[in-house]
């Protein structure tokens, strides 16, 4: 689409956001350009093109879409040092778990667009699930930022009252995936893989399972009744899982981390 972006904020998920940027074809290296204070660990983003600078401003002044990637108590400081450069052709995305457009509209200096967007590193392979939400753009820049996303996986466009939901189900979601996979990992081992082939196995297998609800849109239930043999091993295995509290455990945590961004 060949516009410029910013990346205020070059941690995790910035660097994942160029990253997968780059992978893409919404924009070119050279129109992409991240910020962070200690430019030293972006030296292999600044090795394949992306510009690289210490100075929000500049980096706001040569891009029309910046995605803010701080972290929250971060935000205030961040945004007052670019806001001086803020003009009407900027579009604001915020990656910023709990501050609301409204809180963000507010400590601008200029009234433009401002999005909320809830990715998860996934992006960096351009599979990220991202939640999105805004309150009053224009159909043209609901069009591009959507399109941004779209190029770096799934998008769902949200009511912004399920931010933190979505921050839970889709971004903690990685994490709790990936420890849902390593445990996996560890069975595998105790009944006779070495660590890399149990890996393999199990995140190719987690991934066909998810491709197989994407691809034809069916009930993990549905899925399940394909693999359960009367009197097998896999409902042997499985209903021995819910007797220890797997889907129990795995809704208790969703909400702990739920109720950890709500009450604090
Ligand atoms: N990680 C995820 O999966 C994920 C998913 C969805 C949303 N989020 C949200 O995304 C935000 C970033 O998360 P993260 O995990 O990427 O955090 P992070 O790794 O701490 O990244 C934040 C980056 O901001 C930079 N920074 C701090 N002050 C700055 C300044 N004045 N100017 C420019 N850059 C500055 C920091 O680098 P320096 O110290 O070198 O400046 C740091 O690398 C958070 O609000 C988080 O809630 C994260």
């Amino acid at each position: 689409m060949n516009k410029k972006i910013a990346i205020i904020g070059g941690g995790n998920l910035g660097t994942a956001i160029a990253e997968g940027l780059l992978k893409s074809k919404f924009c070119k290296a050279a129109d992409i350009v991240i910020t962070k204070r200690n430019t030293s660990t972006l030296k292999h983003l600044e090795s394949r093109g992306v510009k690289v600078t210490a100075v929000n401003a500049d980096a706001v002044m040569r891009s029309e879409i910046i995605i803010l990637a701080v972290k929250p108590y971060q935000v205030t400081e961040v945004l007052n040092s670019f806001n001086a450069a803020i003009t009407s052709k900027h579009i604001l995305v915020s990656v910023v778990t709990g501050v609301l457009i409204s809180d963000l509209e507010s400590a601008l200096a200029k009234k433009i667009p401002v999005f909320r967007a809830m990715p998860n590193t996934a992006i960096a392979i351009q599979q990220s699930m991202t939640c999105l939400s805004f309150n009053n753009a224009a159909a043209t820049h609901t069009g591009v930022v959507t399109k941004l996303f779209a190029a770096l996986g799934k998008v769902a466009q949200i009511n912004e009252n399920l931010m933190d939901a979505a921050t839970v189900l889709g971004a903690c979601g990685t994490a709790y995936a990936m420890r849902y996979i390593r445990a996996n990992i560890q069975g595998g081992i105790e009944i006779g893989f070495d660590a890399a082939t149990a890996s393999l196995i199990a995140a190719q297998t987690v991934k066909g399972a998810a491709e197989l609800l994407l691809e034809k849109g069916t009930h993990p239930e549905q899925e399940i009744d394909k693999v359960t043999t009367p009197k097998g091993c896999t409902i042997a295995g499985l209903n021995e899982m819910e007797h220890q509290g797997f889907s129990s455990s795995l809704i208790k945590g969703i909400a702990t981390s739920y109720n950890k961004i709500v009450k604090g």
